[in-house]
């Protein structure tokens, strides 16, 4: 039996700009995927609630398809067929991901594979398939004796990040797999990753459920392309200039600063089209208590980041909305084996 976990992730400031060559901040957070993982001759899921079980040719060949419908998504800049696919069945993902760690890592054998996780599911934004995709990568890894640098999972996780949502930056995949704080540019022929340190823990950050997504993340990255260049290039880049000014915000521990550079960043998202009625709200409110607070990720719903240095004022403002802010630690050490 090997057990594995990997940490979430939350977009400090960059996301949707990443896709376009911006930088992004992403911070690991203390909610965290576990996968406990033994031989099988299929790929069985557990996850507490239901068992799926495949053969290993139908994982394979599932992902072999799904390769396919990526390859020609990605010629005509248009994912939808392979969306279609994945949306089809609820354990699409998983069975692709299976497949696509079994062709990466050339392993004929199956594995039980029971998810404990502290994501809350099918909320959005807080990387639930880049988590999935990096820990299993070094679970089955783990089950076959082989032994992965944190590049070479990270490699693998983001091929599967990207056949489920089309052309993603690979910010999310890496954030999970190394942990900490991550400054991440899309980057020709390799992703910039670096870590981010600032000599001091976060504080005072809480993260809300803002209410579950209608669209998934690559249908909000495919919206946000479908805009018009002179309209969305000019929101793109702001987020980037954002994004740097807050790296030096951080390290000066200008918090000030960092509020402001939020609310900006939400600003804009919402100029983007990926905020929703729930998410203006909690932002104006946590912003009226002198406060900020974005949406994470693709947005459309999902996970915010609020702050506040009055740390009280800010969850009793959110719990006032009638949500529940989820007090976590950011910049946490990245995927593991667990004993
Ligand atoms: O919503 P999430 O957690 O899947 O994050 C998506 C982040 C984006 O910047 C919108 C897309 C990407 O590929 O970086």
């Amino acid at each position: 039996m090997v057990t594995v976990s990997a940490p979430g992730k939350i977009h400090l400031i960059g996301e949707h700009a990443v896709v376009y060559g911006e930088p992004a901040i992403i911070a690991s957070v203390g909610l965290r995927c576990r996968l406990l993982v033994q031989n099988s001759g299929s790929i069985i899921f557990r996850d507490g609630k239901s068992t799926e079980e495949f053969g290993i040719g139908d994982v394979l060949s599932f992902a072999d398809n799904a390769d396919l419908l990526w390859k020609s998504g990605f010629e005509k800049n248009d994912f939808s067929g392979l969306f279609e696919l994945m949306k089809s069945e609820k354990s699409n993902f998983k069975k692709m991901a299976a497949g696509k760690v079994l062709k990466a890592l050339k392993i004929k054998s199956g594995a039980e594979i029971r998810i404990e996780s502290d994501i809350p599911a099918g909320v959005g934004g807080m990387g639930s398939s880049a988590v999935f995709a990096v820990s299993l990568t070094k679970a089955i890894a783990g089950l076959n004796s082989k032994k992965l640098s944190l590049d070479e999972i990270n490699r693998v996780a983001y091929e599967i990040e990207k056949i489920q949502h089309g052309n993603p930056s690979g910010g999310d995949n890496a954030a999970c797999c190394y942990g900490g704080l991550v400054w991440f540019k899309r980057s020709s022929p390799s992703n910039i990753i670096e870590p981010l340190n600032i000599g001091y823990e976060l504080e005072n950050f809480v993260i809300v459920n803002s209410g579950s997504r209608e669209r998934t993340t690559g249908e909000l990255v495919q919206h946000v392309r479908k805009l018009g260049e002179s309209y969305r290039n000019p929101r793109i880049k702001a987020l980037g200039v954002a994004t740097s000014e807050m790296r030096d915000a951080l390290r000066k521990h200008d918090f000030g600063t960092v509020k402001e550079l939020i609310n900006l960043a939400q600003r804009n998202l919402a100029e983007l089209g990926v905020s929703t009625g729930n998410i203006d709200k909690i932002a104006k409110s946590v912003r009226d208590i002198g406060g900020a607070a974005k949406l994470c990720g693709a947005g459309g719903g999902g996970f915010m980041l609020c702050y506040c240095e009055d740390k009280k004022k800010l969850t009793g403002t959110i719990k006032k909305l009638g949500f529940e802010p989820i007090e976590t630690a950011l910049g946490v050490e990245g995927v593991r084996t667990d004993r």
